[in-house]
């Protein structure tokens, strides 16, 4: 994934005078650091640019929930180390997760290498890039696993947009057997919620319209902290907020859906009826070898609870195939659960052993071949789930947030209420607003519409 930085800049005092190319990997934690970095940076004179030739500055965002992140980052950088050979000087840096994971390693490994700056460490960035920019090599990759990290957490300055992502919390804790995040990004710490609803006040002053709550596990966000209001509240809290007029979160985990936050599908209207709730795998067996803490039955009950609630709710999902001892009955159950639940759109992983995880001691057992045919079984029934769906839309209206101009001349592009990318015919003096879209075609990825009167 490349960030696309669709980012309008706000008079600074700093002229932009320098280049920075960021490429990101990942996840939205990502996403959104990468905002944040384009916003610091933008305090010492840096835009961003797409063209990696004329750069001043190259980031990579990195992820490291997969394996052979690692080689995939090393492989990338030799790729754009040929813009740094004309002799002109460029910054290259490596930020994210595989950083986190390698720190001064990858100084050493790699001698045209300029930074190396973990996921605890943004606030040290700007420092780091002014003595990039005099020749200093420097890597910074300590957690700051207490209080402290809220305060040097770095906010996003001087852009507007309709949609914003608003960290809720950080870090994992739950430790799933095959996951490499709690390592690299470091305890779960929720930050306060009067700095978020702050922060969400401010965004509607500034004329955002959609907040997007997020971090690694945000359903169970202040549960370890008693002066904080729990998830379901916070919610309730934000759609308190004028001027914010829909409310999205990801990602969530089954086993922190409490019924208070169900509950806020039905009572919230500014909650958007899509939810991202990864399941994983559909088999008992496997959840528990998984450490993830639900079961099969508890998941599906709280489906049907959300589905209760609201009936319209489009559910998206991961899942993982190939998890060491899955057996083709264990694999059989993923696939009868992905029936059951009906996800809108599935996010499907080969199982990948990460070093230090739990489940890197399994034996690793299942042939390549066979995770591969399993993955590709997954793909094709959530294709034909994805297209039923998609087709049981077309005729119904749905209220889309216009946030820009479509690919075609005359089309306006947004979201709908379920997540879903809608595109209609339409001008662009309804970006901004929330528009009724009459649906008249439905794409894979995306939905076709006309105005609807
Ligand atoms: N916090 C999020 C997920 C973060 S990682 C959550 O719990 O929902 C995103 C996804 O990557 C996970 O949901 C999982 O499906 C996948 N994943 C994580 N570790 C993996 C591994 N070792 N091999 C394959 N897929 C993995
Ligand atoms: Fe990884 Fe599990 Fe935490 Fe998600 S909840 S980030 S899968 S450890
Ligand atoms: Fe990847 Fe790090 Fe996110 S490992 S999934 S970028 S938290």
């Amino acid at each position: 994934m490349t960030l696309t930085v669709l980012v309008a800049y706000k008079t600074r005092s700093t002229m932009l005078d320098k280049l920075i190319y960021i490429e990101t990997f990942g996840c939205q934690m990502n996403v959104n650091d990468s905002e944040r970095i384009v916003s610091m940076l933008a305090e010492l004179g840096y835009a961003p640019t797409n063209d990696p030739a004329t750069a001043d500055m190259i980031l990579l965002n990195t992820c490291s929930v997969r394996g052979g992140a690692e080689e995939k980052v090393y492989r990338r950088l030799a790729n754009l180390r040929i813009y740094k050979r004309d002799g002109k000087k460029q910054i290259i840096a490596v930020g994210g997760c595989v950083a986190q994971q390698e720190g001064e390693e990858l100084l050493r490994k790699l001698p045209y290498l300029d930074l190396v700056i973990g996921t605890h460490n943004l606030h040290l960035l700007p420092d780091m890039v002014i003595g990039a920019e005099h020749g200093e090599r420097r890597s910074e990759t300590t957690f700051i696993d207490n209080e402290q990290r809220l305060d040097l957490f770095p906010s996003i300055k001087g852009e507007s947009r309709l949609s914003r992502f608003v960290t809720v919390m950080q870090g994992c804790d739950n430790f799933c057997s095959y996951c490499i995040v709690p390592f690299v990004r470091g305890r779960e710490i929720s930050r306060r919620s009067k700095d978020i609803l702050t922060e969400v006040r401010q965004l509607a002053d500034d004329g955002v319209r959609e907040v997007i709550l997020l971090g690694q596990n945000v359903n169970s966000y202040g549960s370890k902290i008693d002066y904080e209001p729990t998830f379901a509240e916070l919610i309730q809290q934000v759609a308190e907020i004028k001027g914010i007029d829909r409310i999205r979160f990801t990602t969530s985990h089954p086993k922190d859906m409490s019924d208070d936050l169900i509950a806020c599908f039905g009572n919230v209207p500014k909650l958007s009826g899509q939810i991202h709730l990864p399941a994983q795998s559909g088999s008992d067996a496997v959840l528990s070898l998984m450490g993830r803490g639900y079961t099969r039955n508890s998941y599906l009950e709280k489906i049907c609870k959300l589905k209760t609630i609201r009936p319209d709710i489009v559910v998206t999902g991961d899942i993982i195939v190939g998890f060491p001892g899955e057996s083709d009955a264990d694999f059989e159950q993923s696939l009868s659960l992905m029936e059951e639940v009906r996800y809108i759109d599935l996010f499907s992983f080969v199982y990948s052993p990460r070093p230090g995880t739990k489940a890197a001691k399994l034996h690793d057992d299942l042939p390549r071949t066979l995770k591969m045919s399993r993955l590709d079984q997954l793909m094709e029934l959530q294709r034909r789930i994805t297209r039923e769906i998609s087709q049981t839309y077309i005729g119904s209206i749905m209220n889309v947030l216009a946030e820009g101009e479509g690919k075609l001349p005359g089309q306006i592009s947004g979201k709908a209420d379920i997540g879903r990318i809608v595109n209609f015919t339409g001008d662009v003096s309804m970006i901004g607003s929330f528009i009724d879209v009459k649906i008249t075609k439905a794409y894979p990825n995306s939905l076709l519409g006309e105005l609807y009167k």
